[in-house]
């Protein structure tokens, strides 16, 4: 049984993570989606919001399961019994920022860090670029999955 973990901040989760997962579920029998915190971030969603975002995106995926991460991202993945790390590129400038991570989690735990070029037609779907346009009453239900379009209705509207 082959288990992968595709972490990330998941702020909220969009349709480019979902295809990512897809697709990394035709390489791996078990995806896990990591929801982790990354203290340089300033989030828009609680964890447990994301949590259940991220659950509710992936809910019709075979597969594919979300869990939080605490600490290290290396010993979440020794400890899940996962043979690799699954992030997907966007292009050049995602694998710019990819690179030291994927290293450092190499050497920190031996794991490898497998990329998935993403579809095309998703890559200007960036969470951050989503909060934006959502924020200013844009159109985003092309681009997230339905609850996560509904949640940052909300949140909008609650400010
Ligand atoms: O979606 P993001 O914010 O780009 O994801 C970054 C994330 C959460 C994957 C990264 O910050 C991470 O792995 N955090 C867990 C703590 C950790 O292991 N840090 C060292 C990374 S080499």
């Amino acid at each position: 049984m082959s288990i992968a973990v595709c972490p990330g901040s998941f702020d909220p989760i969009t349709l480019g993570h979902v295809d990512v997962v897809r697709r990394a579920l035709t390489i791996f029998d078990e995806v896990i989606v990591g929801v982790a915190q990354n203290p340089g971030k300033n989030y828009r969603f609680a964890p447990e919001e994301r949590l259940a975002l991220a659950e509710s995106a992936i809910a019709d995926l075979p597969g594919a399961r979300v869990m939080p991460v605490h600490g290290l991202l290396a010993d979440f993945v020794q400890d899940t019994g996962a043979s690799a790390i699954v992030k997907g590129l966007r292009g050049a400038a995602d694998f710019d920022a990819e690179q030291a991570m994927a290293l450092m989690n190499r050497h920190l735990s031996g794991v490898e860090t497998v990329f998935i070029m993403g579809d095309p037609r998703l890559a200007h779907v960036a969470s951050s670029l989503v909060k934006d346009v959502a924020r200013h009453g844009g159109y985003i239900d092309d681009l997230v999955p339905t609850e996560v379009a509904a949640a940052l209705t909300r949140k909008d509207s609650d400010v």
